[in-house]
């Protein structure tokens, strides 16, 4: 197959969260299965750097672009060699002046903000999608792949295209209207993928206009018509219009999916259309050599499955004296990485802590977000001088560190479409303590490779997700096994699970290839 991939972001160059991760994992490991991968991603300047442009190629912006995109375009595509990085798979950034120079997290003007807008304005944001979107168009068409020493020959139009969340999601609408409308990839097929839909890309009704779409597809895009459901304001929304016009809609684990389409508040407001459409849930792969306890160079103890209950005593000693807290080996330890913000349930955590704190227990917080959020987490250590630890700083050699020198990481979102940090731990023999939400679910099986706090709910069709006496009992539940023969063999569990993306992509090439011959049957 012809894929191609496109982000906002891509690993390891411009990476602020998961989709990062995905981006930069899962086209690698397509192209190792034989496959014909590129992936496009703005060009943002703050990663100047590591950009070694070989080849420069001028594409010219189509009249039918929005002007707004039209005036802030940068017409050249750039092709950035990056074979060791990403084993085969062929990156493409597209730059734009004014896009490049926005640093990711910048914050935007608050007049322009919208739902899930954070980073980026309202112009800068349709510019810099019109970019992505038309870069990913044009690339497999203009770029010279013949002597290119990914590719045997031409691109081709034979191809799939893999859209990633709302700032992507337009890109069949544009297929559509500018490329199959004129005879150019009849055949390509283009799937959605669905890595969070609490961000959707509302923009005010008359920013339709701005789109330079046919009427017709106001209906994809109109949040009244489209839905069965009232909503407030009248919107246009650019992931229902991904959804309506893609010809498969994907996320990032089944049990996601299914939450997706179980009401209104999961699918935020989308899931009456998705149920329509069907959808696909793929579990997400990791990083396995970035994230490798035998190899990590943040760490002053290697291990693996063998050396595993020797190591980890170590790496707790290291961890405490690292925070301040007192270092003894026999105190069980809880770790929690991840944004400070509602969906990752830092508050819920918070204020958990004062139900389980009385136990033999420390806990290491590490993360940044919301200044509101970040407080109480820094707080902690004058509440709780010896027993919590809250640090809000990104801090890659840390996270290593509570990675590897915990007993257990606590994750208890609200949501969570898949989540890495619960794969992370695994990997590491920290036996995750869990959310029963999204790909949580999926990927940690109880009192096997960890514990799950909707584990035990009488109602279990309908798994609740974290509240504050859930996390304290599963926590509470989780400290009752420390240093029995029964997290020994969670740990191993753990440890012996394939993380990696071998898997995933094999699922996804399922998915891709039946989609490449067959069109869009629905999923699920
Ligand atoms: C988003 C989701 C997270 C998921 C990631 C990659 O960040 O919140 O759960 O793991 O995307 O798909």
């Amino acid at each position: 197959m012809n894929l191609v991939f496109l982000s906002s972001e891509v690993g390891p160059w411009s990476k602020t969260g998961g989709l990062g991760d995905v981006v930069g994992g899962l086209p690698p490991a397509m192209a190792a299965k034989g496959h014909r991968v590129m992936t496009v991603s703005p060009r943002y300047d703050q990663y100047k750097d590591a950009w070694d442009t070989n080849v420069v190629v001028e594409i010219r912006c189509f009249p039918e672009l929005p002007a707004i995109c039209r005036s802030k375009l940068g017409t050249e595509l750039r092709l950035f060699d990056s074979s060791t990085a990403t084993n085969g798979a062929l990156i493409v950034f597209s730059s734009i002046t004014q896009c490049s120079s926005r640093r990711f997290g910048e914050k935007p003007d608050p007049k322009s903000m919208d739902r899930g807008l954070d980073w980026i304005t309202r112009t800068t944001n349709f510019a810099s999608a019109c970019c992505v979107r038309q870069a990913a168009l044009e690339a497999p068409r203009v770029l010279n792949l013949n002597s290119n020493k990914y590719f045997s020959g031409p691109y081709g139009e034979d191809v799939v295209f893999v859209a990633n969340d709302w700032h992507t999601a337009l890109l069949p609408c544009y297929l559509k209207t500018m490329y199959q409308l004129r005879g150019i990839y009849k055949n390509a097929k283009v799937a959605f993928c669905i890595h969070n839909i609490a961000y959707q890309g509302r923009f005010a009704f008359t920013d339709f206009s701005l789109l330079n779409l046919p009427d017709e597809f106001k209906g994809s895009f109109d949040f009244i018509d489209g839905s069965d459901k009232p909503v407030k304001g009248k919107k246009i929304n650019w992931m229902k219009a991904g959804i309506l016009e893609s010809d498969r809609v994907v996320t990032v684990s089944p049990y996601y999916a299914q939450e997706l389409i179980s009401g209104i508040e999961k699918g935020v407001e989308l899931d009456n259309i998705i149920r329509k459409t069907g959808i696909t849930g793929i579990v997400n792969g990791m990083d396995v050599q970035e994230w490798n306890p035998a190899t990590d160079k943040y760490i002053d103890v290697k291990y693996d499955a063998e050396t595993v209950m020797d190591a980890k005593p170590l790496l707790k000693e290291a961890l405490q004296a690292e925070v301040g807290l007192p270092v003894d080996r026999n105190i069980p330890l809880i770790g929690f990485i991840g944004r400070l913000e509602e969906q990752k349930g830092s508050d819920i955590l918070v204020q958990a802590i004062s139900k389980f704190v009385g136990e033999n227990v420390q806990i290491v917080i590490l993360g940044t977000g919301k200044k509101a959020m970040e407080k109480p987490i820094e707080e902690l250590e004058i509440i709780y001088p010896d027993k919590a630890r809250g640090v809000a700083k990104f801090n890659v050699p840390l996270a290593h560190m509570i990675i590897a020198g915990a007993d257990f990481m606590l994750l208890p979102s609200r949501f969570e479409p898949c989540g890495l940090i619960q794969l992370h731990a695994m990997r590491y023999g920290t036996v995750p303590i869990v959310a029963s939400t999204g790909g949580l679910v999926d990927t940690v099986k109880e009192s096997f490779t960890g514990f799950q706090m909707g584990a035990f709910n009488v109602e279990c069709d309908a798994v609740d997700p974290a509240d504050v006496n859930a996390v304290a009992k599963t926590v509470k539940r989780a400290l009752a096994t420390y240093g029995t023969p029964a997290i020994k063999e969670m740990i191993q569990n753990c440890m012996a699970q394939d993380l990696s993306w071998k898997e995933p992509a094999r699922l996804w090439e399922k998915m891709l290839l039946s989609l490449e011959a067959a069109g869009s049957e629905p999923g699920i």
